[in-house]
């Protein structure tokens, strides 16, 4: 099954839980695709996880349609969702639209996500056809001002995340990103809003969750602690490689059987 913005939409009004991955690939967004992962976002942590920079800030729109366009070439059944990165739309909602259609025409997505409270953006994107996932609570993309990584929404906080949340699906979204805020908080947006919620750090009262691949796999050196971790894929993956050394080093490898004759 092809799953669309509406599948997400009936999900939601049937109480039925689904999970989102993030890719940057075609081989694992091939692997998600085929668990049943219904939404692969191609997020912007692509910027630490496979750029090696400090934080989303410094990834462009033009490295984001790399990784967009293998996703989205390679995953059948899986919504693909691509992050605008920062600097591509918080200028005006003229801007969040020219980037926004390009993103759609060069990088074959289904929809987009930006960060934060960026009203008019959202409005002017979905009036321009794109459908918009939010993202409130921690937004990587404002680690600089929001003083580093902290959790969002505490105490007198928690009126502003909702009211945010509320404005974002009036303006139209599809679905909303939850980060690293609360549980009691992300519970009671959920039951406020009609448009899915997705946790990330954001206890298991959400309508969907989300983890960046590389921390659900265990492949970076560390993880955030809100992250679980399914396998020890560095584990694997440098034992694997040690082994391959020393047999390259023996001789054992490659044997007869990897040899033409
Ligand atoms: O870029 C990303 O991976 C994200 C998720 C953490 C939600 O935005």
């Amino acid at each position: 099954m092809k799953i669309r913005t509406s599948t997400l939409t009936s999900f939601k009004e049937k109480g039925q839980r689904f999970a989102c991955l993030t890719s940057y690939d075609a081989l694992t967004a091939e692997i998600f695709d085929q668990a049943g992962i219904e939404v692969i976002l191609v997020g912007d942590s692509a910027s630490n996880t496979v750029l090696a920079n400090d934080g989303t800030v410094p990834i462009t729109l033009d490295e984001m349609l790399v990784f967009g366009r293998a996703v989205s070439r390679t995953a059948k059944s899986a919504l693909v969702v691509l992050d605008m990165p920062f600097g591509s739309y918080e200028i005006s909602p003229t801007q969040a639209v020219e980037n926004g259609i390009r993103a759609m025409k060069e990088s074959g997505v289904a929809a987009l996500k930006i960060e934060g409270a960026r009203i008019e953006q959202i409005r002017a994107l979905v009036d321009a056809g794109i459908p918009v996932m939010g993202h409130v609570g921690f937004t990587p993309q404002s680690v600089h001002a929001l003083g580093g990584f902290k959790v969002q929404g505490r105490g007198g906080a928690a009126n502003k995340v909702l009211e945010d949340c509320l404005a974002i699906q009036a303006a139209g979204a599809f679905a909303v990103v939850l980060e690293m805020v609360p549980a009691d908080l992300a519970e009671r947006i959920t039951k406020e809003l009609s448009i899915p919620t997705i946790g990330i750090g954001a206890g298991n009262k959400t309508d969907a969750q989300i983890l960046v691949w590389t921390d659900f796999a265990g492949l970076g050196e560390k993880s955030p602690s809100f992250a679980k971790q399914y396998l020890n894929l560095r584990g694997s993956l440098l034992a694997a490689a040690k082994s391959y050394r020393d047999e390259v080093a023996t001789g054992e490898f490659p044997s007869a059987e990897q040899s033409f004759s």
